[in-house]
């Protein structure tokens, strides 16, 4: 039986999610937008790309939640991104309004879809997406920590010249400026990044991929980063249907590990068919966790914000 995933809002980043899960060939798609005919027309677009690849996948657009009846995964992108200047908090009262009703409305469809989100602020949209659909903790994440991870890696291998393959980053806290990059866990080909780069260089890294999405907003201007978002939430799609039991950073529903509950928040997460399986909780040291609870603290804020809007 062939899986399906649908994915709401099919703008830059839900579009090109299609785009790496259908190269994948890992289910079935679908795209949900409200604007008339573009759903239609970019899953058509795209299904006719696969012969020319050999994927045999349907790809369906739509403006009508029926047509993602039956969803195994429901991946949330819907909402608007930022412009030069806003910061993802920013978008907090209007994305509030879309994901929560974009939530309701999947859920009606897919009863026992797991969700993932990857509309900002992404820490409190998840937070939001799980209240408003009632879900256990295990239905529910958010992409974050491999696009953070990713940016550093890539930052890492343009300052080295190493292979993008040797470098394992890792990037923990919320999704926002305050996000923590762990020096001292990541590494090239097991040399721990401190020991390779001198301090002022590994420092410019982790301002950089602090900086990262607001890079990009602001040589764009028109909207945010896509292509590395979207494989993110492509890589943790294929984790869960194919049950790999993939630990990879990503924002979970903490009800206490790393001393910190009641938020979304990016720690090391499993990922398999049950979707978030297990919460990984690494020894940090008192720096690390010192960061870690100065990002908190931004998340709690921004919830308190929300529960301010909203009832949920
Ligand atoms: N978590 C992350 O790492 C990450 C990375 C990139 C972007 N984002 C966020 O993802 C969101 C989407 O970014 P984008 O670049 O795709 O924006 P976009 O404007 O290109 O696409 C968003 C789409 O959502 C649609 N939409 C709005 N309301 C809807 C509704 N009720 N139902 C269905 N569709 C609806 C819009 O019509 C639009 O096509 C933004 O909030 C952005 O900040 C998060």
């Amino acid at each position: 039986m062939t899986a399906k995933i649908s994915i709401v809002g099919a703008g830059m980043t839900g579009s090109t999610t299609a785009h790496w899960l259908a190269e994948r060939e890992i289910a079935d798609l679908v795209l949900v937008d409200i604007v008339e005919g573009m759903p239609q027309g970019k899953a058509l677009d795209l299904l006719e790309a696969l012969p020319v690849i050999g994927r045999d996948v349907a790809v369906v657009g739509s403006n009508d939640f029926s047509a993602t009846k039956g969803s195994e995964i429901v991946i949330i992108t819907a909402g608007i991104p930022r412009k030069p200047g806003m910061s993802r908090e920013d978008l907090l009262t209007t994305n509030a309004k879309i994901v929560g009703e974009a939530t309701t409305s999947a859920l009606k469809y897919s009863p026992d879809a797991l969700f993932i989100i990857l509309t900002n602020p992404l820490d409190t949209m998840a937070y939001l997406a799980m209240k408003t659909g009632k879900l256990p903790r295990e239905r529910i994440v958010g992409q974050a920590g491999i696009l953070d991870s990713a940016r550093m890696r890539a930052f890492v291998a343009l300052e080295t010249g190493v292979s993008v393959e040797n470098i394992a980053c890792y990037v923990l806290g919320g999704h926002g400026d305050e996000m923590v990059p762990l020096t001292g866990r990541s590494n090239i080909a097991g040399i721990p990044l401190r020991e390779y780069l001198p301090p002022d260089k590994l420092e410019a890294i982790v301002t950089r991929t602090r900086k990262g999405g607001g890079e990009i907003v602001s040589l764009l201007k028109t909207g945010s980063a896509y292509y590395a978002p979207a494989v993110a939430v492509a890589q943790m799609a294929e984790a869960i249907l194919k049950d790999k039991h993939l630990i990879v950073p990503a924002s979970a529903f903490l009800m206490g590990e790393y001393g910190l509950k009641d938020l979304f928040f990016g720690v090391p997460v499993q990922l398999g068919r049950n979707g978030m399986e297990k919460i990984v909780e690494y020894r940090l040291d008192a720096d690390e966790m010192t960061a870690l609870e100065k990002s908190a603290a931004a998340v709690k804020e921004s919830i308190t914000v929300l529960n301010s809007l909203v009832k949920i």
